[in-house]
């Protein structure tokens, strides 16, 4: 079922709220794939109804020609989810249904989270997430709301979303998937061509080295064998391959057996930006 507008979305709610039933939010942007898929699955084995809201957030693109190319075809993410799911309920807003007249970002405090990486590369990037996911669970008022791994950054932002703003919503991460070659599902997979996404396949496996020597090996030489690897590759332009502690997601160079780290990398392959990570322990 394909709900565009707010109060017949809340409407359906509220009565399957007043049912007992619990309502389970899985946020997209669409040009919907099988790691959303895996979403909503994991989805339904938490919850009695999914919504899935497509909206491509303009508030979140610190880059113009990105938000563009971003791809949307909504009647084809409706179809997708028809074949694979019908019962899921997907919510397609419109800019003023979430922003009204004031198509901005609110600024959250999300410290440490955001000083690094997706948020230092992509300036202002999380205050729009922030935005959008504050105002969909306010209209949607999910019991839980589903997040994949791929974007672990984001997760541990939300988490911090929903302790700042109060809202009463669990997040839930769900595992990365990837194709049989170790590709991330992703949205921006559907601008590479075939070739491109066979060169993609370099991000696991820079990931799987980094993994693989972990144990053996410094920070540093890691670093520098992965960034050896994106400098074969003429078509790859590395933008950070960063080793973090998974409580701070402070990039380090030391290593402490108490701790749990985890790699990550962005990388441009031609002109699409891609990320991934990986826990190393
Ligand atoms: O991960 C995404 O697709 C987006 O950042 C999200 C969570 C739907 C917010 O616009």
């Amino acid at each position: 079922m394909v709900i565009n507008s707010k109060s017949s979305l809340q409407e359906t709610l509220e009565i399957a709220k007043n049912e007992g039933k619990t309502i389970g939010l899985v946020p997209t942007m669409g040009a919907l794939h099988e790691g959303h898929l895996s979403l909503i699955n994991f989805a339904y084995s938490h919850c009695d109804i999914v919504v899935v809201s497509i909206f491509v957030n303009p508030t979140q693109f610190n880059n113009s020609s990105d938000l563009e190319k971003y791809p949307r075809n909504v009647i084809k993410d409706a179809e997708f989810l028809k074949a694979h799911n019908e019962k899921t309920i997907v919510f397609t807003p419109e800019v003023e249904d979430i922003y009204d007249d004031k198509v901005e970002a609110e600024s959250f405090e999300f410290g440490n989270f955001v000083n690094h990486m997706e948020g230092e590369f992509r300036t202002g990037h999380f205050d729009g997430v922030g935005s959008v996911l504050k105002r969909l669970f306010d209209i949607i008022k999910p019991h839980k709301a589903f997040f994949g791994e791929k974007d672990y950054q984001q997760l541990r932002v939300v988490k911090k979303l929903v302790e700042i703003t109060e809202q009463d919503v669990d997040i839930i991460g769900c595992p990365t998937s990837r194709n049989e070659f170790g590709l991330a599902q992703s949205s921006r997979n559907f601008r590479l061509s075939e070739a491109e996404l066979k060169e993609a396949e370099l991000i696991y496996e820079a990931l799987m080295k980094a993994k693989h020597m972990f144990g053996k090996n410094s920070i540093e030489s890691i670093e520098n064998e992965v960034e050896q690897m994106f400098k074969s590759n003429p078509h790859f332009d590395l933008e950070y391959f960063s080793i973090v502690k998974e409580n701070d997601l402070i990039p380090t160079k030391t290593k402490d057996s108490n701790y749990n780290y985890r790699a990550f990398i962005a990388a441009f392959l031609g002109e699409v930006r891609l990320i991934d990570n990986m826990a190393l322990n």
